[in-house]
Parts: structure tokens; C-alpha cells; sequence
């Protein structure tokens, strides 16, 4: 699995007529397979890189090259597709749809990728099984408590077994106790499923919990601490 190269990115937003700078000159390589976290305070940029890294908004100018594919080349089609199948989203608020239970909602993706009927089932089951809610398959996000919706995300954005899992400050709208036990999941699935996970936070809890932390303000990388810790191998297969 290639390593995420981010080369000279910049982006800004206009405000009527001021031109608010988000990222500056940003230059990145973030290893695979690892629990990364950019970290900064609010307005530093975070949610900006994160969307850029996820394809969901396009730079102003640079390169991001992300499960081997420089995303500068391809068309607006050709990336939603690279996407789904490359990338998996975990949101600050969950954004589960609300007509759907548990179950529907995991299996939501794996109907766009046109899996199997039966497959699927099997899938869903594993990964509900996986994040402790096997019991809650056919709760609507409603009939769930936060932790419990923060735990149908996991499932939900690792359904397609993503090569890399972007979070958006997940642990943001939970208590401490309850964020502790999803940075404890998602750092088991990063391990079992050997995905690679990027998050932004300024939670000490999540910072504390990762292999790779980047530090931004104002769009600009400021510093960077990584540990040396070896990758560790694959544990947990996802039915097929
Ligand atoms: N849609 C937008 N329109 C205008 N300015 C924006 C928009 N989104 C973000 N910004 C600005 O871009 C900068 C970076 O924002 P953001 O990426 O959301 O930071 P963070 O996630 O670290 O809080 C901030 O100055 C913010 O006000
Ligand atoms: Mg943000």
C-alpha cells in the first residue's frame, strides 16, 4: 500500500470580496496503515485538507496522490467512483440517514457498489458484530445513543474496505468516556483491518492514541511527530 503524497497544495474561500486563504503551501507524505491525526485549532484548516485528502472539494493548485492514483487526473465522475471504492468517511456528526436502521445504513455503500444480496448481509453482520452492535442491527440512528451512531459510522465507512478512513473530529460531539471507547475501536479496526486512518482533533485523547501527528494553523504545517512504531499484520477478515 503507497503512502498519501500531498505536493504544494493550496486553497482558499471567497467571501464576497474576501479572499479567505485555508491552506497554504501545504507538502505531506502521511504513511499507509497507520493512525495519522492533524491537529490544530479551530479554523486552522483542518476539515479543509481533510475534504481536499477525500476528494469531496478540489485544490486551488498542488497534488494529492492517494491509493496510487493522482486525483488531479481524473474527471468528476471518475473520482466519486474512485472514492467510493477508496475512500471511507467517519463525520463529527455522524450523518447516518435517519430512515434507515443500523443495518440499512452500513449497507447503504455495498448496495452502490453493487454487491450481492447475500454478501452483503454477511458483511453487514461482521462489521456490526466488529464495532459491538450486533444487538442493535435494526435500531434506527434514533433509537441509538451518540457513541452508539459514532459506532454505525466505523462500520459503515470501513463496509468497502477502504485503503484509507478519513474522520472529521469524530470524537467532537461525544462525552470523554464514550470518545475514549471509539478511539479505542477505530484503533483496533485500523489495526485489524489494516486500513490507514487520517483524523483531525484537538482532543489530547485522540492525539494521544496516534502514530502520526501533524500540527496546522492558519493552513500552515507547523510540526509533525511520529512515532517508530512497525506496522502490525492482519487480523480480522471481512467476510467476503
Ligand atoms: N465554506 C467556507 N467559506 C468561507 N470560508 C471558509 C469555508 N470553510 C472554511 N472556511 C475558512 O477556512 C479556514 C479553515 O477552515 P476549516 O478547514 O474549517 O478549519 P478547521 O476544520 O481546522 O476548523 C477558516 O478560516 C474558515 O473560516
Ligand atoms: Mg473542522
Amino acid at each position: 500500500m503507497s503512502a498519501l503524497q500531498i505536493k504544494q497544495l493550496n486553497k482558499h474561500y471567497q467571501l464576497d470580496a474576501i479572499r479567505v486563504p485555508a491552506l497554504i503551501d501545504i507538502n505531506l507524505d502521511i504513511q499507509p496503515q497507520r493512525f495519522t491525526v492533524l491537529s490544530g485549532p479551530s479554523g486552522s484548516g483542518k476539515t479543509t485538507l481533510l475534504n481536499l485528502i477525500g476528494c469531496i472539494d478540489k485544490p486551488d493548485s498542488g497534488e494529492i496522490i492517494i491509493a496510487g492514483q493522482n486525483t488531479k487526473a481524473l474527471s468528476d465522475d471518475a473520482l466519486a467512483d474512485f472514492r467510493s471504492r477508496h475512500i471511507g468517511f467517519i463525520f463529527q456528526n455522524f450523518n447516518l440517514l435517519p430512515v434507515l436502521n443500523a443495518f440499512e445504513n452500513v449497507e447503504y455503500p455495498l448496495i452502490l457498489a453493487k454487491m450481492p444480496a447475500a454478501q452483503r448481509k454477511s458483511r453487514v453482520m461482521t462489521l456490526l458484530d466488529a464495532v459491538g452492535l450486533s444487538d442493535k442491527a435494526r435500531n434506527r440512528p434514533g433509537q441509538l445513543s451518540g457513541g452508539q451512531r459514532q459506532r454505525v459510522a466505523i462500520a459503515r465507512a470501513l463496509a468497502t474496505e477502504p485503503q484509507w478512513v478519513l474522520a472529521d473530529e469524530p470524537t467532537a460531539n461525544l462525552d470523554s468516556q464514550t470518545g475514549a471507547a471509539i478511539i479505542e475501536l477505530m484503533r483496533q479496526m485500523q489495526r485489524d483491518l489494516q486500513v490507514s486512518f487520517v483524523f483531525s482533533s484537538h482532543d489530547p485523547q485522540v492525539l494521544a492514541a496516534a502514530d502520526d501527528a501533524i500540527f496546522i494553523r492558519d493552513g500552515r504545517l507547523i510540526s509533525r511527530a511520529q512515532s517508530t512504531a512497525p506496522t502490525t499484520t492482519k487480523t480480522l477478515e471481512l467476510a467476503a
